[in-house]
């Protein structure tokens, strides 16, 4: 009997729809990015250390922080790695579950995650923002979107690809209670809508 792995429908979803998801130069699903990174980078010294969790193919993130800051990247597809490692050649990536990663305690001034930790399950979400905020150094910067609403989600064919998907949220309040749990002050949140739903958008420090 095979057991249902949630990261494992993730991790082959996004190999599948890399590309789908998104190419290799910067398009019009960037520009939001570009405006969150301003407000974080505002917040943060030239030659920063920065965690990007989830990052993808690199674009246009971790490439964007990596032409003022030392990156690392981590995510759980080999395709996307791959993609991100020509993308950023300066980055150093790691292909990984985040929930699995470890780095030594206050190793990074920002550590940013944008729709990735909305793909792990919730039961293990706590956890996984508990070795984040051990992560940061102090008055460091975790920028990331969360979830809405209390829900978990899987999809047959997302994108138009063939390839399964998973989604697993807190609601807003619970995301909120968890930040203050852990210490991690949120300068702002912000809801990004998207279909007849949304996310949360948080910078919160540390
Ligand atoms: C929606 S994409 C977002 C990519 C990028 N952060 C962006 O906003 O453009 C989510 C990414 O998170 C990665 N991801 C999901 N669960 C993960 C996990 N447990 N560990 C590491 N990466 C994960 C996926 O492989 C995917 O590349």
């Amino acid at each position: 009997m095979s057991v249902y792995d949630p990261k494992a429908v993730v991790r082959d979803g996004y190999d599948a729809v890399s590309y789908r998801y998104r190419g290799d130069q910067e398009d019009d699903t960037c520009r939001v990015y570009i405006e969150w990174l301003a407000e974080l980078e505002s917040r943060i010294p030239d030659g920063s250390s920065v965690l990007d969790l989830g990052c993808g193919c690199g674009v246009p993130v971790s490439q964007r922080l990596a032409m003022r800051h030392r990156v690392t990247g981590v995510d759980i597809s080999p395709v996307q790695i791959e993609r991100a490692r020509g993308n950023v050649p300066s980055a150093e990536f790691q292909c990984a579950d985040m929930t699995q990663v470890d780095f030594e305690a206050e190793s990074f001034h920002a550590i940013v995650a944008f729709y990735s930790i909305i793909h792990v399950p919730v039961e293990e979400q706590f956890a996984l923002l508990e070795k984040v905020e051990s992560w940061l150094k102090p008055d460091g910067c975790l920028m990331a979107t969360l979830g809405m609403r209390d829900e978990t989600v899987e999809m047959e064919d997302w994108l138009g690809g063939g390839a399964k998907m998973y989604w697993s949220e807190a609601d807003e309040t619970t995301y909120l209670q968890w930040l203050a749990r852990l210490g991690l002050e949120v300068v702002f949140k912000r809801f990004v809508p998207e279909g007849d739903t949304g996310h949360t958008l948080v910078l919160a420090r540390k």
